[in-house]
């Protein structure tokens, strides 16, 4: 593989969040402890008495956990890389900016997702910011049986990006990274890639959104007061 820096993380807790992000950032920071116990011993408890992220999380049903995720509203991004000269594709809505100085962003994925062996051997990943009208290629490139299939690109339009990989054409925008870290997270592997290049394509289209499960769009119907005389009073 050739994914260097591999550092481990038992976060306790893995969901597709922004949560588990923020606590492999803590532990970047120096706030947590390898492990993501905090500065916690084995019992979870830290030094000062307080229980860590970890201990609260197994205390915790995951269904409330779910819910509460449930309700942070992200974008929809493919995530791809190259499996050889092949371009492969995954819906992932688990992406943070981390860092602006050096620009780093990270990505997480379920460890059984077909796609980390060829993100690994590749080393590298782009990310596709989708409208709301590339909802189908969120769909396709979660699984959905559809014809063409995510084996087929879902027959989705790409380009190759500045450093070779494949961008989905008609994105908001495709961000091209390398791996410089995996950190292990509970059933999730988090990739911290290094931005190589950005392409902005159409930074006025609306987004896709994900919130509570299923798709959100931005609702763009509004009312403005009528500034001449009405034909009858407003109530
Ligand atoms: C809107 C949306 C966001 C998703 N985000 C993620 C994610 O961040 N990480 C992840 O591992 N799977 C995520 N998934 C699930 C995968 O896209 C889907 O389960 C996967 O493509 C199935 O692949 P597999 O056959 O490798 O399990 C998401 C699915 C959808 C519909």
């Amino acid at each position: 593989m050739r994914v260097p820096g591999v550092a481990a993380l038992a976060a306790g807790v893995a969901e597709d969040s922004v949560l588990m992000i923020a606590m492999v950032v803590r532990q970047m920071l120096g706030r947590d402890g390898p492990d993501g116990r905090g500065a916690a011993g084995q019992n979870g408890i830290r030094p000062d008495g307080q229980a860590s992220a970890y201990a609260l999380g197994v205390s915790q049903p995951a269904s409330d956990f779910r819910t509460a995720m449930g309700q942070f509203a992200t974008g929809v991004t493919v995530v791809t890389t190259l499996d050889g000269d092949t371009p492969q594709g995954i819906t992932v809505n688990a992406l943070a900016s981390v860092s602006l100085e050096p620009p780093l962003v990270m990505v997480a994925l379920d460890r059984r997702r077909f796609i980390i062996p060829a993100l690994e051997a590749c080393g590298r990943y782009a990310v596709s910011i989708l409208t709301e009208d590339q909802q189908w290629l969120s769909d396709c490139f979660a699984g959905a049986n559809v014809t063409p299939g995510r084996e087929a690109f879902c027959g989705a339009d790409w380009d190759p990006g500045e450093t070779g990989l494949p961008l989905i054409r008609g994105a908001i925008a495709s961000i091209e990274c390398t791996v410089l870290n995996r950190f292990e997270a509970g059933d999730h592997f988090l990739y911290m890639g290094r931005v190589d290049h950005v392409r902005l394509q159409d930074e006025t289209a609306p987004p896709l959104l994900y919130h509570r499960r299923r798709y959100l769009r931005i609702e763009r119907a509004t009312t403005t007061t009528v500034a001449g005389k009405p034909e009858s009073p407003a109530d």
